[in-house]
């Protein structure tokens, strides 16, 4: 009996479910110290430059050949192309998605057990932050917590995406995103009131272009990129539960607006504070981990402060590995008949096994290295820096070179019939934008990070 494919029940509920795959654990974590490191606000001006014009042509494509095709990303590149090269292309998205939840569900994992260490008050126990990174890195080395919490995590994801893409993803974003917003507001007010907090503000909103360089640039394009959820068809998944409908141009604004303005906001929340306890600004990696917890047993409210930031990071990943486990899924269930429930068991829990190694890299396999990187950072530079930038690239050449233009014309129309009226301009942009600028950019961050540039 062939099943109806599920769609979205509303339009919001599209972009939220789009939103929260986009903001994640690269909104949070890394957007701010990235900013921080490369001179404020002359960084974010550049990363808005780069967001605009290949984040956003880039996720309209995207989206766009979900929308289109009502397919996985594999399904959805032949039956545009009827190519098994192109079929390839859809097949390491696929790929990258098993990939990239076992790494990051490591993260999403340590971040569900700080919220536990939140409410435990363990930090309490501190003063410096040498203490916090000696407490984080006992954590770490503690097999049973690391990969405990990483199957407390993959569990809760894989109960969302199994409820099916209305019932689980659907919903579960919608409770969620607010949530979201809602602890991100408080934290902002928290961190804008404590005294000293304005030179957090100026860090992040003066520019300082003496910090900016070559690589300034080549950083704000790959997280442009990242953090859009860009490259591996998760948008295209989540682009293939809509309806001829929708605009598409409309809500791939919509999701980079909320994508930025929250990352934005993270990086209030997090300078405000770092600034008012004078913390390093550039701790780099390890500043949420590491560093943030000592500012926690500083500042008025900080065990309030500390429990809802850790629950803001477990939100964030938590939608954003949906997202991710639902390409995975998606392709089991359109493109060899499975049905939905089995490919969630199934998948998640080998992503889960892949998620171990990945896990066991903070201890007990810290020594076991390939090309010099432990099985972590391996898969994560595998992914985030070859699979993600070719599949973009291939996304980009994809709508733009080899589907036709015409086709994508009419078809990218299809429910933005009025705003393409109205700024004739639109068009033929986005059509330079996509042909050109994002090909060329995009190969660019890929020779960069795979370190063949500066
Ligand atoms: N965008 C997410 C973040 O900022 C990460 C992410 C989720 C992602 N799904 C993805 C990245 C798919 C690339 C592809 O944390």
């Amino acid at each position: 009996m062939e099943q109806q494919r599920e769609q979205w029940s509303s339009k919001i509920g599209f972009i939220l479910a789009a939103a929260g795959s986009a903001i994640g654990l690269g909104n949070i974590w890394k957007f701010p110290y990235i900013a921080g490191e490369n001179g404020g606000a002359a960084f974010i001006f550049i990363y808005l430059i780069c967001i605009a014009i290949i984040g956003l042509p880039v996720l309209i494509g995207e989206i766009l050949i979900g929308r289109t095709t009502q397919l996985n990303p594999v399904g959805a590149f032949k039956k545009l192309s009827g190519s098994s090269f192109w079929s390839a292309i859809g097949g390491m998205g696929v790929i990258a998605g098993f990939a990239i939840l076992s790494f990051y569900g490591v993260v999403a994992g340590w971040s569900m057990g700080y919220f536990v260490e939140s409410v435990r008050g363990s930090f309490f126990d501190y003063t410096e932050v040498s203490g916090v990174g000696e407490h984080f890195n006992s954590l770490t080395a503690n097999v049973f917590w690391g990969i405990g919490f990483l199957a407390l995590f993959m569990f809760t994801t894989m109960i969302i995406v199994y409820a099916g893409v209305q019932k689980g993803i659907e919903r579960g974003s919608k409770i969620l995103m607010p949530v979201l917003f809602i602890i991100l507001l408080i934290l902002m007010f928290i961190g804008i009131s404590l005294e000293g907090s304005s030179k957090g503000l100026s860090f992040l909103f003066e520019p300082d272009w003496g910090n900016v360089t070559g690589h300034s640039v080549l950083v704000a394009l790959g997280h442009a990129f990242f953090t859009l959820s860009l490259g591996m068809g998760a948008m295209m998944t989540y682009g293939s539960y809509m309806s001829k409908k929708d605009n598409v141009p409309v809500a791939a604004l919509q999701i980079v607006f909320l994508d930025t303005i929250i990352a934005i906001i993270a990086g209030v929340c997090i300078f405000t504070v770092v600034f008012a306890t004078n913390q390093d600004p550039a701790a780099g990696p390890g500043l949420i981990f590491q560093t943030l917890p000592i500012v926690f047993t500083q500042m008025p409210g900080g065990y309030l402060f500390s429990i809802l930031f850790f629950l803001l990071l477990t939100i964030a990943a938590l939608t954003s590995a949906i997202s991710l486990l639902e390409v995975v899924v998606a392709y089991f269930v359109d493109e060899r008949g499975w049905n939905r429930h089995r490919a969630v068991i199934v998948f998640g829990s080998i992503i889960f096994l892949l998620g171990v190694p990945c896990a066991l890299s903070y201890n007990v396999m810290s020594d076991v290295k390939l090309f010099g990187l432990n099985f972590f950072d391996l898969i994560d530079f595998i992914a985030s820096n070859i699979l993600l930038p070719l599949g973009g690239l291939f996304i980009a050449v994809f709508v733009g070179w080899v589907w036709g233009f015409d086709k994508v014309v009419v078809t990218l129309k299809e429910g933005a019939e009025k705003l393409f009226e109205k700024h004739a301009w639109l068009m033929p942009t986005w059509k330079i934008f996509l042909k050109y600028f994002a090909p060329i950019l995009i190969f660019i961050v890929f020779l960069s990070s795979i370190g063949l540039l500066g």
